[in-house]
């Protein structure tokens, strides 16, 4: 199937509307998917402006906030070795999707959790480049993402609401990790 040439993000906003009235979420996330798969392939480039690293955290730019409150669009652009701590999505579904670059994507399991002491196990661990897209679907959605790339690279994400937090699992000697609330904000 062939969409026509898309460009800015307008252009699959509609397909994004449509997508989030599937019955549930994982009919959601797959057509969510598709839509940034296919505006990947049709050559979708995003404002510039959105496209800047910062130099000391990776950026999170909002794109596009649904009016109706069913999703929202954020774009990440990443420096070199720039990348995120093993984190949750608050209960939110996302798909994620590399726009430019070449990104580090882990994903891990939890197994048990012990007097706020959490225990993981990875699962799996790949090197992901442009089009490649992956759905969170809670309670799957414990993961790191890096930069793997010597450039800047750039990752578009689609959340199922607003992620105004998430929890960050601190690294302790035991071999386990304590859960911190993070409060998240957009760059400018
Ligand atoms: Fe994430």
């Amino acid at each position: 199937m062939t969409h026509a040439a898309a460009t800015g993000f307008g252009s699959i906003r509609g397909r994004l509307d449509e997508a989030v009235r599937a019955p549930h979420v994982e009919a959601i996330a797959q057509q969510v998917k598709g839509v940034l798969q296919d505006a990947l392939r049709n050559g979708l480039s995003l404002p510039g402006e959105f496209q800047v690293s910062l130099a000391d955290t990776y950026a999170r730019r909002l794109l596009h906030r649904d009016p109706d409150g069913r999703y929202t669009v954020v774009v990440m652009t990443w420096g070199p070795g720039q990348r995120t701590a093993l984190h949750d999505h608050a209960g939110i579904w996302c798909v994620e999707c590399v726009v430019d670059g070449n990104m580090e994507v882990a994903q891990y399991d939890l197994m048990s959790e012990t007097d706020g002491a959490f225990r993981f196990e990875q699962r799996n661990h790949v090197v992901a480049g442009r089009g490649s897209a992956g759905c969170l679907i809670p309670p799957f959605e414990y993961h790191t993402l890096g930069n793997a790339a010597e450039t800047p690279s750039v990752t578009l994400h689609v959340y199922g609401g607003e992620m105004d937090h998430c929890h960050v699992f601190e690294p302790a000697a035991d071999g386990s990790y304590r859960r911190v609330r993070k409060d998240l904000a957009y760059h400018p």
